[in-house]
């Protein structure tokens, strides 16, 4: 089963710059939530400082009654066990053929048998459709076959808490939705914790049971998927509707002025969609009743919302 994670006034900064500041979430155990922001704002940052590869300024990281961030580096180790990640870059080892590289996390955390090995490396493998790639160099195949070994590399401990940053890309549209199911299937079998980096509008307004939106150096917004996609708030309306018009610019945040008078407020929201379901039928890890959010909290979704009640795979 997975594990809670609480992010307490997080603030990370390099050589005085800071990246963003006083962040609070609770990731819910076993259930998945997204990542969502502008290029740079420092969504890859945030995962490694979970994963304790980076250190913040200030802030506490709970698992239980650890805080990750006052850790030794012996415990740390110990508690890094409970993560899987997949990188953004997919980060194999450039001279390991793909089965290595799966095996490494095994050969390096645990005292098994090359035969035991075998076998999780393979089951692991299968899960993610790369039998037959074992022998290969990571320079000698395609990037999403890459994604793919990473993220066979990410499970193979069997990980409570799964952090992927932007597994859909450069990824094709076909792919990314088999990409998204196995996802699903995977937070299903395991009840682990997820975080989804994306900037895949489909995968954030279809995936996740909470979405949460970096801008301009802070959370803008974290809560469950039905309270963002309701949301007013200029920026998350923005970014979840894929839009030019709004606060955020190509470079950096435009000026009040400049996008205020080309905000046209009271421009319809989309429906809410129906979440992705496993593939075996059976219902989600976190299942909630479509508009239960809305209901208990008096908000309005957005009309049309929930008339498809599922996606089914
Ligand atoms: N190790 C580091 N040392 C110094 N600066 C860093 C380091 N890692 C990241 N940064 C800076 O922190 C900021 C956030 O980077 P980060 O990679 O987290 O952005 P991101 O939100 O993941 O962007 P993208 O969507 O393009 O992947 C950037 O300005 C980057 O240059
Ligand atoms: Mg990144």
């Amino acid at each position: 089963m997975g594990v809670e994670v609480r992010v307490e006034g997080l603030s990370m900064s390099f050589g005085g710059r800071p990246v963003w500041s006083d962040i609070s979430l609770t990731l819910p155990a076993g259930e998945i939530s997204a990542l969502l922001g502008p290029s740079g704002t420092g969504k890859s940052v945030f995962l490694k400082t979970l994963v304790g590869l980076l250190r913040p300024d200030r802030g506490a990281i709970w698992i239980g009654d650890r805080d990750l961030c006052r850790l030794r580096e012996r415990d740390l180790y110990e508690v890094r066990r409970l993560f899987g990640v997949l990188f953004q870059d997919g980060a194999l080892f450039g001279s390991m053929n793909v089965y290595d590289n799966v095996a490494f996390p095994l050969r390096e955390h645990t005292k098994l048998k090359e035969s035991a090995i075998k076998a999780m490396v393979q089951e692991k493998l299968e899960l993610v459709g790369l039998t037959g790639a074992e022998e290969k160099l990571p320079g000698q195949i395609s990037g999403g076959m890459r994604k793919r070994a990473g993220l066979a590399r990410a499970l193979v401990l069997d990980p409570q808490i799964m952090l992927f940053d932007e597994p859909d890309s450069g990824l094709d549209p076909v792919r990314t939705a088999y990409l998204n199911q196995l996802i699903i299937d995977l937070n299903q079998r395991t009840g682990a914790t997820f975080l989804i980096v994306t900037h895949d509008i489909n995968t954030a307004r279809t995936v996740p049971d909470n979405i949460g939106l970096i801008y301009h150096g802070h959370l803008a917004m974290f809560g469950p998927r039905e309270m963002l996609l309701s949301s007013a708030e200029p920026a998350v309306r923005q970014f979840l509707t894929a839009q030019r018009i709004g606060p955020i610019g190509m470079a950096e945040e435009k000026d009040a002025d400049e996008w205020e008078s080309e905000y046209v407020a009271n421009v319809p929201l989309p429906p809410i969609p129906g979440q992705l379901q496993p593939s075996d039928g059976l219902a989600r890890a976190a299942e909630r009743p479509p508009g239960r959010w809305c209901a208990d909290n008096g908000v309005e979704p957005p009309p049309g919302s929930f008339s498809e009640l599922a996606v089914r795979p």
